[in-house]
């Protein structure tokens, strides 16, 4: 199988599960992963990887999220791996997204703000341009400077007093020269995967796919 490897805290573990696997059952794949970190984590445990130009497309993408409302639309890129992952997740035939109860919500962008990966160029244009867009913005930070994507870009954290319909704002944020990719991640999300204090809970969600990976 091929399978993409998701960012963040719930994938990481579970890379380590699957890292187990390969040890104990001799389980093997091929991934592509979606950060350096994860990158990283994968060669300690001994996961072949291929960059994401040198396979055609993936049996499957696993990787968490910051939040999902009910209709399974989310918002991603905490860790700041967006644009990375949205590739990546665009090349499965199924993607695979594992969550805790807490990261549902009733509607995008209660808890999370919605990351935008711009370029370094003309930033400060492209973070005006945002706040035309009625964002409340706040260009991300790493230690004394800005965060950098894997990528070599910045993100800008975007708040939105409401999110009324994800689809729009997130063709309307696209629309802003210099903006590469938002958190926004509609029609992503196959498999639901959701651990709560009383076990595991597995939706199928039948949402229908983004238009932008066909
Ligand atoms: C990484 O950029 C993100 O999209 C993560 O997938 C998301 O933030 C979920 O991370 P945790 O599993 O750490 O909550």
């Amino acid at each position: 199988m091929t399978v993409g490897l998701g960012t963040g805290t719930t994938a990481a573990l579970m890379l380590r599960r699957l890292g187990e696997r390969i040890r104990d059952e001799k389980l093997e794949f091929i991934a592509v992963p979606t950060s350096r970190a994860t990158a990283e984590l994968a060669r300690e445990l001994g996961v072949a990887l291929r960059d994401v130009d040198e396979v055609a497309e993936l049996d499957v993408n696993i990787d968490g999220a910051d939040e999902i409302d009910s209709q399974y639309r989310m918002i991603k890129g905490r860790g700041g791996a967006l644009l990375r992952e949205k590739i990546v997740a665009c090349i499965a035939k199924k993607r695979v997204t594992v969550i805790t109860d807490d990261k549902r919500v009733d509607r995008l962008g209660q808890g999370a703000p919605v990351p935008v990966e711009i370029s370094r160029m003309g930033a400060k244009h492209i973070e005006r341009r945002l706040q035309k867009l009625g964002a409340r913005t706040e260009l991300r930070r790493h230690d004394d400077g800005p965060f950098v994507t894997d990528g070599g870009n910045l993100i800008i954290d975007c708040h939105f007093a409401e999110i009324t319909d994800p689809a729009d704002l997130d063709a309307r944020l696209k629309s802003v020269v210099g903006a590469f990719e938002t958190g926004l991640f509609i029609g992503l999300c196959d498999v639901l995967v959701v651990g709560t204090t009383d076990g595991v809970e597995l939706i199928e969600t039948k949402a229908a796919r983004f238009p932008g990976c066909e």
